[in-house]
């Protein structure tokens, strides 16, 4: 199910593959090794759906036989990763799209307030890119997301699409409160986010598990 149209603000992706996926990331016994494998394959298929609004244009080349007409992309495409967690998902949508930029935004939850901390951002003055894929699995608050529309936007970004394995219902209106344009791509919607702010049932701290620190931290 995606929902409503392509260009429409939130597409629930559901298929047997994501929903089995996101079940072994939710499991806490799915190990690092596993976790990020399937959060590789969460993004694949969430940037198939993202995706497939990319405007083309015609290009004519020759095969081994004849002259034909192809197609190649027109826009320029941008992966924004939102360290740490997203950084898991770069490399998954690199493969499908090697011609894009990828452009770093450090963010960091505080623990305390739950507010985004900005630690890195490093934007060209150039022009920006025509579609951003703002990748990140987790989407709670909905604070850290916003923070990156609104780097994306003072950019120059006309289309921002953000892909994310698990949103809240806070989160998601948090977002479009913000910025209505913003389209979200998501395996799944969780009802609540508990005392810490956390996404539940969620499956946990994805930066955690996805490079294995889950030690207690002084
Ligand atoms: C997590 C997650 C998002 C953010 C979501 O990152 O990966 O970036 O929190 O929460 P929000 O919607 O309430 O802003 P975290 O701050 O734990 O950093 P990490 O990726 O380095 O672990």
């Amino acid at each position: 199910m995606s929902s409503p149209g392509a260009s429409g603000p939130l597409h629930q992706v559901s298929h047997p593959l994501l929903q089995h996926h996101l079940t072994r990331l939710r499991n806490q016994l799915t190990q690092p090794i596993e976790f990020r494998n399937l959060i590789r394959r969460v993004a694949v298929l969430l940037a198939y759906e993202a995706t497939k609004d990319l405007e083309t244009s015609p290009l004519p080349i020759e095969t081994p036989l004849v002259a034909t007409e192809g197609m190649a992309l027109k826009q320029s495409v941008g992966l924004v990763p939102i360290l740490r967690a997203g950084l898991g998902m770069v490399d998954a949508v690199l493969d499908l799209i090697p011609q894009a930029e990828v452009w770093h935004l450090g963010l960091y939850r505080d623990e305390k307030t739950a507010r985004p901390v900005e630690y890195y951002k490093k934007l060209p003055h150039s022009e920006p890119v025509d579609v951003a894929l703002v990748l990140d699995p987790m989407l709670a608050t909905g604070g850290s997301a916003s923070a990156a529309v609104s780097t994306l936007r003072a950019w120059g970004v006309p289309k921002i699409k953000l892909l994310t394995v698990i949103a809240s219902e806070e989160g998601i209106a948090a977002v479009h409160a913000q910025d209505s344009e913003v389209q979200i791509f998501v395996t799944t919607v969780d009802p609540e986010l508990n005392d810490q702010k956390f996404i539940v049932p969620g499956l946990g701290d994805a930066g955690d598990r996805i490079f294995n620190t889950f030690k207690q931290r002084d």
